[in-house]
């Protein structure tokens, strides 16, 4: 990744050379610093006036402050005064929203004829059609909108910069496409285009009007849902030294048909990866022997890693992943090999073996060297020590086994070292502390043991992320430490923290994921962790022995920048969550979408200042969920609980609650939709900067907990259940047509079963046991298609159980302690049944048959509502990458193509 990135920073640079080379020799002649145009600073102004800028990166451009020239993001030609330049790109694109300008583009960018350099890329412009007098803005030589979230379709108005020489259109979230991109054969000057992520399926030939393009050195057409490519009589583009045609749908028939690809002599940089390729790797590929990336990756070739391979000396980077075979010794002539990507392809291979290979040149050059999921086994031995120019190591999903040598302390160049999930033992050697560099250290899900020491990070003042989860370790440093690095990710779940509550995260200013769930922490929270608490996206103290009372803090609770994640759940945390609910003013864009209180000594009422909340709900930031389950809450459900109408889930199970169901619960809109822009929501949400809230939302659902992992979106749950509630069960519950699991067992209610339950067609759990409910079980119960599981046990039901495959289906138990007969329990007493019953159960025949269609349906119906979600990120690449692209880091999560971030 690090060569793709020197590759184009390199001819970006060069580019930028040019440029500014060319101003010089254009202007340094005369009186430099004749200050801004008037009419420009104005159109600057309003320019601002339209943009929401939370970072302050605007601060400079003031009303009062007279010389825009000067302003932040703004080179102005010295002798006229004019514009030339706006940077207003994103310095910080991988950080959240945080540093994003949002808004609108005022038109008054019109107005800045003289630019010659427009840089907008990484901020958020929500969606809006890219602005078609862009195009008027004729002395444009570099015109960057990458990230920059327009949509629709892109103008054709941008065929009339004719100076144009970079054009970055990539990596949209929204749709963006072209009708055709004939207009493109007007920027002959253009050099450098990258359309990746634009949908081109209606330009499928584009590729003609592209190589009409003379100056082109750089293309970038990657997820552009592009199938197949024309064959070209000749190629123009002869100049070009880097494409990258990754994530599109080509398969074999681009070799066959264009074999002008393997006459791009002059090609430096080579991306064909996730695409359809299969069979053999082309041998024509060996031609391309100036060559110094050459990305395979993710594509189905099933033939072991060619030795001619070693033919491309000049090859830095590397990447086969999901190849096939072992890494052919002849590679030991890639002695400019810096960077090799290997990952999932079953080496199977010892360690030592790999390096050997990469170490006979002698030279130890290797910066990059990614071996995750190869089923590699062995140690990590002091050889390792000699690769000092290594800055990344991933070895995550091996079977390396042993301690970790202490010739790890010699990787004088390390950034990112990952050996997640492995089985490596022993303590963790003191040397890791000399790794001044690192940024990056992942030993989670590994054997180490030992205690970690302050000497363990002396000179790691560079780290951000450190995650040791999943071992048994101890981490024990002096209360008055002060560490040397700023975090913004630590995730320490399972290791041995406590029993003090970690004073060291008060210096902390940057993180914002925290896990130390189930440290043995038996402490309070400090007071000034709740006042920072607004700088978490997640958050997670759960299952820890916290006690104490939350605060009334100086800043309310909670703040975060984003919507995220809190979980406090499993402590001994006590007292009302008054402060924690209430405290609340103006905060539109602050909400955690996820909030988990449960198991813990929590008391008093359910506070009824709901009334906080749903503006923020309904900003569709929603995905929201309240459990609030276990504690001691007593009283009754708050009616302010029905403005929470974006709830999907909300679990008060196991209290002291009693009183009736608002009959306005009918207002939870979420639960009440059945189709729901799930995706959209999903989106939204991630854009929010963090992929793990996803993680561990447990729900009991189906009478047994199930971790509902990255599909709670799809899931609206209601349990009410070991309480005292009592009354009816209100009729109105039945218009919550998207609930999928309904538990209101162990409580108090009378009164008979809604007629309409039926209406709830999205049902897959329902249980009222333990309840005094009377009557007969309702007719219309017959039609909830996808209930799997039902508990009626132990009320006061009688009659007959309605007809239908699945009540049928459902064991006798979950009928018992009732006055019911019937299937699946003994039949109804003959006399009673006769009449009655013996012509409901002819008019039933027909509907019998229909149920046993629903019934295949339902399996159906479940795949397909999961696959609604998880489906077009696994199927559609292109929306899966910008997904992905969106979640922090780029983790492999949802089978992300790792290491495709930009
Ligand atoms: C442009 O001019 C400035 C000062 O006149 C000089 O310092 C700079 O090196 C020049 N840049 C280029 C690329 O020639
Ligand atoms: C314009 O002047 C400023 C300050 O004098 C200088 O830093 C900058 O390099 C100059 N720009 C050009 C294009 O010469
Ligand atoms: C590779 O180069 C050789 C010799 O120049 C040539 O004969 C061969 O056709 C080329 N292969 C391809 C696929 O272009
Ligand atoms: C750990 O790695 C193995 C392969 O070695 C893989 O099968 C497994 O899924 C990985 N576990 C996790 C939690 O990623
Ligand atoms: C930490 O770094 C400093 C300066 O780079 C160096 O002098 C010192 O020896 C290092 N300490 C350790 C324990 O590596
Ligand atoms: C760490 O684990 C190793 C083997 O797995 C064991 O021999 C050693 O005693 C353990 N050390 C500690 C401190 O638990
Ligand atoms: C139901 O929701 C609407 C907004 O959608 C709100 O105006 C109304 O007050 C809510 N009803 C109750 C009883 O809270
Ligand atoms: C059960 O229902 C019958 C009538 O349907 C009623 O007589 C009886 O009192 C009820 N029992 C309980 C415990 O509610």
């Amino acid at each position: 990744m690090k060569s793709t990135m020197v590759v184009f920073v390199a001819l970006l640079f060069l580019e930028l050379f040019t440029l500014v080379t060319m101003i010089n020799i254009s202007f340094c002649i005369g009186n430099p610093n004749v200050g801004c145009v008037d009419s420009e600073r104005q159109a600057l102004l309003k320019l601002k006036q339209d943009l929401s800028d939370p970072s302050n990166r605007l601060a400079s451009w003031n009303i009062g402050d007279g010389d825009c020239c000067a302003w932040d993001g703004v080179v102005c030609n010295n002798f006229t005064g004019h514009v030339l330049q706006l940077n207003l790109g994103n310095p910080n694109p991988n950080y959240g929203t945080g540093s994003k300008l949002v808004g609108k583009i005022n038109p008054s960018l019109f107005d800045l004829k003289h630019l010659i350099h427009l840089d907008l890329s990484d901020n958020d412009f929500q969606g809006i059609q890219t602005p078609s007098y862009l195009g008027s803005l004729k002395n444009l030589r570099y015109l960057n909108l990458s990230g920059a979230e327009f949509a629709g379709v892109i103008p054709h108005q941008l065929g009339n910069i004719s100076n144009l020489q970079y054009l970055d259109l990539s990596k949209s979230y929204y749709e963006l496409q072209v009708e055709s991109i004939s207009w493109l054969s007007g920027l002959s000057f253009l050099e450098h285009l990258d359309l990746s992520l634009v949908d081109l399926t209606k330009s499928s030939d584009g590729l003609v009007t592209i190589n009409s393009l003379p100056s082109l050195k750089v293309l970038k057409l990657s997820y552009c849902e592009l199938h197949h490519f024309p064959s070209l009589p000749s190629t123009n583009f002869s100049s070009l030294k880097a494409l990258d045609l990754s994530g599109n749908h080509f398969n074999n028939s681009l070799f066959q048909y264009s074999s002008w690809v393997f006459g791009l002599r002059n090609l430096v940089f080579f991306d064909l990866s996730d695409n359809e390729f299969h069979g053999k790797i082309p041998s024509g590929l060996g031609n391309l022997t100036f060559l110094r990336h050459l990305d395979l990756s993710s594509n189905e070739f099933n033939s072991a890693i060619p030795g001619w391979l070693s033919k491309l000396n000049d090859l830095e980077f590397l990447s086969l992943r999901e190849l096939g075979g072992q890494i052919p010794t002849s590679f030991v002539r890639l002695c400019k090999l810096t960077s090799i990507d290997v990952s999932y392809v079953k080496l199977g291979q010892d360690l030592s073996q790999v390096l050997d290979i990469f170490s006979s040149c002698g030279a130890y050059a290797l910066e990059s060297l990614v071996l995750s999921g190869c089923h590699i086994c062995g140690h990590l031995t002091n050889q390792l020590g000699q690769f000092k120019s290594l800055h990344t190591l991933e070895l995550r999903d091996n079977s390396l086994s042993g301690p970790l040598p202490p010739a790890l302390g010699e990787l004088s160049s390390m950034k990112n070292l990952d050996l997640f999930n492995n089985t490596l033992d022993g303590a963790i050697p003191m040397s890791l502390g000399q790794l001044s560099h690192l940024e990056l250290l992942d030993l989670s899900n590994n054997r180490l043991n030992g205690t970690l020491s302050e000497i363990h990070f002396v000179n790691l003042t560079k780290l951000t992320s450190f995650s040791a989860f999943g071992n048994s370790l101890i981490f024990k440093v002096n209360q008055s430490w002060v560490p040397p690095f700023q975090l913004e990710k630590l995730r320490l779940r399972s290791c041995h923290l406590g029993p003090q509550f970690p004073s060291w995260l008060r210096s902390q200013k940057h993180l914002f994921i925290l896990d130390i769930s189930n440290t043995r922490i038996s402490d309070t929270i400090p007071r000034w962790f709740w006042n920072s608490i607004s700088q978490y996206v997640y958050l997670n103290l759960s299952t820890n022995q916290i006690y104490g009372e939350i605060p009334n803090c100086d800043r309310p609770l909670p703040l975060v920048p984003s919507p995220g994640l809190l979980d406090l759940s499993n402590n001994a945390l006590s007292g009302s969550i008054f402060h924690l609910i209430c405290k609340r003013e103006n905060e539109a864009d602050n909400i955690y979408v996820y909030l988990k209180l449960s198991k813990n000594y929590f008391s008093g009422d359910i506070p009824d200042c709901w009334m906080n909340w749903p503006n923020l709900l309904v900003l569709n930031l929603g995905l929201s969920i309240l459990n609030l389950r276990s504690n001691k809450l007593h009283g009754s459900l708050p009616i302010q609980l029905c403005r929470l109408n974006s709830l999907q889930i909300l679990d008060v199970a196991h209290n002291s609650l009693s009183g009736i169901i608002p009959r306005c619960i009918n207002n939870f809109t979420a639960m009440a939709a059945a189709n729901s822009s799930d995706q959209d929501n999903a989106i939204s949400y991630i854009r929010g900067g963090v992929s793990d809230v996803f993680e561990d939302a447990s729900v009991v659902t189906k009478g047994f907990m199930v971790e509902y992992n990255t599909i709670l979106n799809l899931v609206r749950i209601m349990d009410i259940s070991n309480n005292n509630f009592s009354g009816e069960v209100p009729k109105e519950l039945t218009n919550l047509m998207g609930l999928q699991s309904l538990n209101f067992s162990h409580n108090l209610f009378t009164g008979k079963i809604p007629e309409n339950i039926g209406n709830m067609r999205s049902i897959e759990s329902l249980d009222f046991s333990m309840n005094q409910l009377s009557g007969k079980v309702p007719q219309s119960m017959s039609s909830l298609s996808f209930l799997n599981h039902l508990n009626l046990s132990y009320n006061n039901l009688t009659g007959k159980i309605p007809s239908s495959t699945q009540l049928q289906s459902m064991d006798a138990s979950s009928f018992a302690g009732n006055n019911l007969c019937g299937a699946p329990l003994p039949n109804c007493p003959e006399k009673n049944a006769l009449v009655p019953e013996d012509r409901n159960e002819n008019g039933n025949e027909d509907e019998d048959e229909v149920d046993w269609l629903l019934y295949v349906s339902m399996a159906l119906g479940f795949v397909l509502g999961f696959w609604c979600f998880m489906g077009p990120l696994l199927i559609n690449r292109r929306w899966r990458y910008k997904y992905c692209y969106f979640l922090d880091g780029c983790v492999d999560r949802f089978g992300c193509p790792v290491r495709k971030c930009y």
